[in-house]
C-alpha cells in the first residue's frame, strides 16, 4: 500500500517537473492551460478547429500545447509544412499513426518497410488497378441505385436525408467493389455507420456506457462479417482483399490481426467519400437550378468534353474538399533541438519526442487571408475569369504553394485520391443520370458540421438535408 502511494506520489511529480520544465531559448510559445497534465484537452475534443483558432490569434503561425500530457507544437503556416511532411528522418509518422490504429481499430502492425507498403497501396490504386477499381465502383453504383428501383414504381417520390442517400449508397458500392463480393453489404454498412459515428469519441476514449457496449459490439461484429473465412472464395482472385491478406499473410500476420486490418483499410478508403459526394451533390442539385440539368449534368460525366466544363467540375469538387477536408496530419519530432524555420525568418527548436500537427483544413483552407469569406461555398472560387484553373493565391502578400490541401502532402499523401475523384463525379453523374432529385425544402441552409470530427478526415453533418427524389423514365 505504502509503496503504491509512493509511485503515484514520484509519478505525479515527475508529470508536474515535466510540465513545468519547459523553458528553452527559441522553442515555440508555450501554452499549457491551467490543469496539470490535462492542459487543453477538453477544449481540444469538443472542437479542435475552435480552439486551434484561439490559439493562433493569441500566439501565432506556431505555438505548443498541452493536451492529456503530450505536448503538441502546432504549425499552422502553410509555407513551412514541406519541411515538414518531406522530412522524414526528422518528423516520424509511424508512431502516431500506430497509436490511433491501437487505440481504435485494436490494431497492431509490424511497420518495418513504410515505403514496400506504399509501393503496394500504388499498385492497387493507381495506374491498371485504378481503371479496373473505377469500372468496377461505376458497375455497383449503378447496380445498387437499379436495384432500389425495383422496389418501387417508377412515378414514386421517395423521400431520403441527402448525407443518408449518400452515404448508403457509397459505402456498399466501395464495399463490394473493395471486397469483391455480392453479399453482406447492408449487414456491413450498418454496423460500420454505428462504429464510424462512434470513432471520435472512442479515439478520444470517451466513450461511456451504452455507446461503449455499442461501438464494441459493432466492432465485433464487423471483425465477423470480414473475417478471411468468410470472405474467401471472392469471385475475382486478383481483388484488393485477397491481395492485402496475401501481402499481410507474408509479413507474418496472423488470421485475426488480418481481419483487424481489413476493418481499419476499409474505413480508410470509404469513410470520406461520403461527405464529399453529400456536399457535391448538394451543390450540384442547387446548380441544376441556377444553370440547367443539363449543363449540370455535363460537368459530371467520366471525360466531359470540353475544358469549360472539367474546370468547372472540378473547382466545384476543390470548394467541397477546401470545406470538408479536416484531417490532422500528425510527426513525431526524432530529435532533439530540431530547427523549424516559419515565414518572417524566425527559427525554432523542437523537443524529440513532441508531436508536431498541420491543420491544413484552418490554414491554408478556412483562412480569410487566402480565401474571401472561407465559411461559404462558391463554385467558382477555384476558376478565373477566363473559367481557365486558379492557381494563384496569396498570404501576407507573398504567393503560397499550398492553398488547398485536402490530400497531405503531395508526393506522400493520399494514395486513393485519383480513384477518390473519379468516384466523387461518377457518384454525382449516376444520381443525376437516373434519378429526378429536388431539395423538400430549398431555402434550407446547410446543417452545421460535427465539430467533433475534426480530425478525423472528413467532416459529417449534424442532422440532414430532405431530399425528395424520384426514378426517370427511360
Ligand atoms: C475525398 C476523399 C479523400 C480524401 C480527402 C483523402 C485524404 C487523405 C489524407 C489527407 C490522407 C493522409 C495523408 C497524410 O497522412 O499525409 C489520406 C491517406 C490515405 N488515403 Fe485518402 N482520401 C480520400 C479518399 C481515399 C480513397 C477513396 C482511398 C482508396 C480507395 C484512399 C486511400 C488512402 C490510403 C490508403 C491512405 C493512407 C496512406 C498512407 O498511410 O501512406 N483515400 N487520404
Amino acid at each position: 500500500m505504502l509503496f503504491t502511494i509512493l509511485l503515484l506520489l514520484i509519478t505525479i511529480l515527475a508529470l508536474l517537473l515535466r510540465y513545468s520544465g519547459r523553458s528553452r531559448d527559441n522553442e515555440p510559445p508555450l501554452d499549457k492551460g491551467l490543469i496539470p497534465w490535462l492542459g487543453h484537452a477538453l477544449e481540444f475534443g469538443k472542437d479542435a478547429a475552435k480552439f486551434l483558432a484561439r490559439m493562433k490569434n493569441k500566439h501565432g503561425d506556431i505555438f505548443t500545447v498541452c493536451v492529456a500530457g503530450q505536448y503538441i507544437t502546432v504549425l499552422l503556416d502553410p509555407n513551412s509544412y514541406d519541411d515538414v511532411l518531406y522530412d522524414t528522418d526528422s518528423f516520424d509518422s509511424r508512431r502516431s499513426k500506430g497509436l490511433l490504429m491501437e487505440k481504435v481499430f485494436s490494431l497492431v502492425l509490424p511497420s518495418d518497410n513504410p515505403e514496400k507498403e506504399r509501393k503496394w497501396m500504388e499498385g492497387h490504386f493507381q495506374g491498371v488497378g485504378l481503371d479496373k477499381l473505377q469500372s468496377s465502383m461505376d458497375s455497383h453504383l449503378r447496380d445498387l441505385l437499379l436495384a432500389d428501383q425495383r422496389g418501387c414504381g417508377t412515378a414514386q417520390w421517395r423521400e431520403e436525408g441527402l448525407f443518408d442517400l449518400c452515404y448508403g449508397l457509397l459505402f456498399r458500392a466501395g464495399y463490394l467493389t473493395m471486397f469483391t463480393r455480392d453479399e453482406n453489404a447492408d449487414a456491413v454498412y450498418k454496423q460500420f455507420r454505428n462504429f464510424d459515428k462512434l470513432l471520435p469519441k472512442l479515439a478520444r476514449s470517451s466513450l461511456k456506457g451504452e455507446d461503449k457496449k455499442s461501438v464494441t459490439s459493432s466492432q465485433e461484429s464487423l471483425w465477423q462479417l470480414l473475417a478471411p473465412a468468410l470472405l474467401e472464395g471472392g469471385r475475382d482472385a486478383g481483388c484488393w482483399q485477397e491481395s492485402y491478406q496475401r501481402y499481410l499473410g507474408e509479413a507474418g500476420v496472423d488470421a485475426e490481426t488480418q481481419r483487424k486490418a481489413l476493418l481499419m483499410h476499409l474505413w480508410t478508403t470509404q469513410v470520406r467519400l461520403e461527405p464529399s459526394c453529400f456536399l457535391s451533390g448538394h451543390s450540384v442539385t442547387s446548380l441544376s437550378l441556377a444553370l440547367s440539368r443539363s449543363l449540370a449534368l455535363s460537368l459530371f460525366t467520366h471525360r466531359p468534353s470540353h475544358n469549360v466544363a472539367q474546370t468547372t467540375a472540378h473547382s466545384v469538387l476543390r470548394e467541397t474538399l477546401r470545406l470538408t477536408a479536416a484531417a490532422f496530419i500528425s510527426r513525431e519530432v526524432m530529435a532533439d533541438g530540431k530547427k523549424l524555420g516559419v515565414s518572417g525568418g524566425l527559427e525554432y527548436c523542437l523537443r524529440k519526442g513532441d508531436k508536431v500537427l498541420l491543420f491544413p483544413f484552418l490554414c491554408p483552407q478556412m483562412d480569410p487571408e487566402i480565401h474571401q469569406q472561407p465559411e461559404s461555398f462558391r463554385y467558382k472560387r477555384f476558376l478565373n475569369d477566363d473559367m481557365s484553373e486558379k492557381r494563384i493565391f496569396y498570404k501576407g502578400g507573398s504567393r503560397l504553394k499550398h492553398y488547398n490541401m485536402p490530400w497531405g502532402a503531395e508526393r506522400k499523401g493520399c494514395v486513393g485520391k485519383q480513384f477518390a475523384i473519379s468516384t466523387v463525379k461518377m457518384f454525382v453523374f449516376t444520381v443525376l443520370r437516373h434519378l429526378e432529385l429536388e431539395m423538400c425544402e430549398p431555402s434550407d441552409p446547410l446543417p452545421q458540421f460535427n465539430p467533433q470530427r475534426y480530425g478525423f478526415g472528413m467532416l459529417q453533418p449534424i442532422g440532414d438535408l430532405q431530399v425528395r427524389y424520384r426514378f426517370k423514365r427511360n
